[in-house]
């Protein structure tokens, strides 16, 4: 049998391998290429897997198409969850939804019709990529090996992964274990576990992926990024063809003035609380310009929807349920009829002791009207006793309220 295995190229997903080949079947590693900021040589990484039983080793690309459902999550504000006003943008889910489907399509491409990856049993992802994989490769088998008992019994700690890997003939000679887990792709980083489960260990606990350079980076820089209908298309005047590209420069941008990181406390899937620290510069950038905009173009009610709807979406998201009806229907129409609107050019000014602040918007498609909502001067289409006559209006429905509440003594 061929086993296609989600390499990570971490031990325990080159401990499968070597597990795989033990048991019998055929390894094939599949990394995918998430434009993952800490791993320069994805080709290297993926030759990796070779001397530890994989027939063959196959880099699959996701680059764009995550980008473009990162862009996607941030139209319809389909964040997770927010702490004080700052965001998980739901990077890790976004990735898995991409990763498992583009992978099990290559799988099958390969003929390779049984999926392995190496996520744990408590986790989220484990449910995220057992239902992307198979969503368009129908008659998909899928091996866990964490579910597995003899797996679990032979793998059971880091030390008995490397004894595993060294009494197969292997030495794991690779880099010290990080003090947490790390997932990342182009649109940011997620950490978790280990240190990171104490709650009362700080954030500066994690090491960022783009330190924040204080000193050698100017004290602010602004930045202009331009939108079209949601989508970002250029960034200080210079057009892109490639979202992945915008991305990468803004995540390297932002990345320097420390910007987008957070601390949160999650419900899993499971509904297990659970602690993370995210950082995600380049995707937090476009959702204060993305906002700005929406801001100034639709009504306060609009707004609301968007931000309720998104939650909900973002709970879909996290869930793994991005290519639910539900999910669909909510994101087509936010697409539609909330994204639509915010077309133009934000200039941002990223300050190395603050959070940015959006400075300047222009759009084509504005609902703020300074001439009529100004403070200073009279506006010829509305005139001071317009505003009596509204009050009396307001008057009187009020007197009318108040009697219904008084007269059924509900006060
Ligand atoms: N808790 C986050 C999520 O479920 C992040 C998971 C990150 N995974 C990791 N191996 N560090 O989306
Ligand atoms: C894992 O350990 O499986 C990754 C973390 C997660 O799924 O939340």
């Amino acid at each position: 049998e061929r086993v296609g295995v989600a390499f990570s190229g971490g031990l325990d997903t080159c401990a499968t391998l070597c597990w795989i080949r033990r048991e019998g079947a055929v390894p094939y590693a599949y990394l995918a290429d998430t434009g993952q900021p800490d791993e320069p040589d994805l080709n290297r990484m993926a030759e990796r897997a070779l001397p530890f039983g994989a027939e063959r080793a196959v880099l699959v690309d996701c680059r764009e198409h995550i980008a473009c459902s990162g862009v996607s999550a941030v139209r319809c504000g389909a964040f997770h969850i927010s702490t004080a006003g700052s965001y998980y943008l739901n990077t890790t889910p976004i990735s898995r939804a991409i990763i498992g489907v583009a992978i099990s399509l290559r799988m099958e491409q390969d003929g390779i019709h049984i999926w392995c990856d190496g996520s744990t049993y408590k986790g989220n992802d484990i449910e995220r990529f057992h239902i992307y994989s198979s969503l368009w490769h129908p008659g998909l088998r899928v091996y866990k090996p964490w579910l597995d008992t003899g797996f679990v019994c032979t793998m059971g700690s880091r030390d008995m992964l490397e004894g595993f890997v060294s009494s197969c003939g292997l030495a794991w000679g690779v880099r010290q274990a990080l003090p947490y887990s790390m997932d990342s792709s182009l649109l940011g980083i997620s950490y978790e576990g280990k240190t990171i489960e104490r709650l009362d260990s700080g954030p500066c606990d994690v090491r960022p992926s783009t330190p924040s350079r204080k000193g050698t980076v100017p004290r602010t820089r602004r930045l202009t990024l331009t939108l079209n209908e949601g989508w970002p298309i250029g960034l200080d005047g210079k057009p892109y063809a490639s979202t992945a590209e915008l991305l990468q420069d803004l995540n390297r941008l932002g990345g320097s003035y420390g910007i987008g990181m957070s601390d949160q406390v999650e419900d899993r899937i499971l509904c297990f609380k659970s602690r993370g620290v995210y950082e995600a510069p380049g995707l937090t950038i476009l959702y204060a310009a993305y906002d700005r905009l929406l801001t100034c173009a639709h009504d306060a009610s609009a707004i609301a929807y968007y931000r309720r709807c998104g939650y909900c979406l973002g709970r879909y998201l996290y869930a793994g349920r991005w290519y639910s009806p539900s999910a669909m229907m909510l994101r087509d129409s936010m697409e539609r009829w909330i994204a639509r609107f915010a077309t133009g050019d934000v200039t941002l000014t990223l300050r190395r002791d603050a959070p940015h602040i959006p400075a300047d918007t222009f759009s084509t498609a504005l609902a703020y009207a300074s001439d009529v909502a100004t403070m200073d001067g009279e506006t010829p289409a509305l005139r001071p006793w317009d505003r009596a006559g509204q009050l009396n209006v307001a008057d009187l429905a009020a007197s009318v309220n108040a009697c219904t509440v008084v007269r059924y003594g509900l006060l």
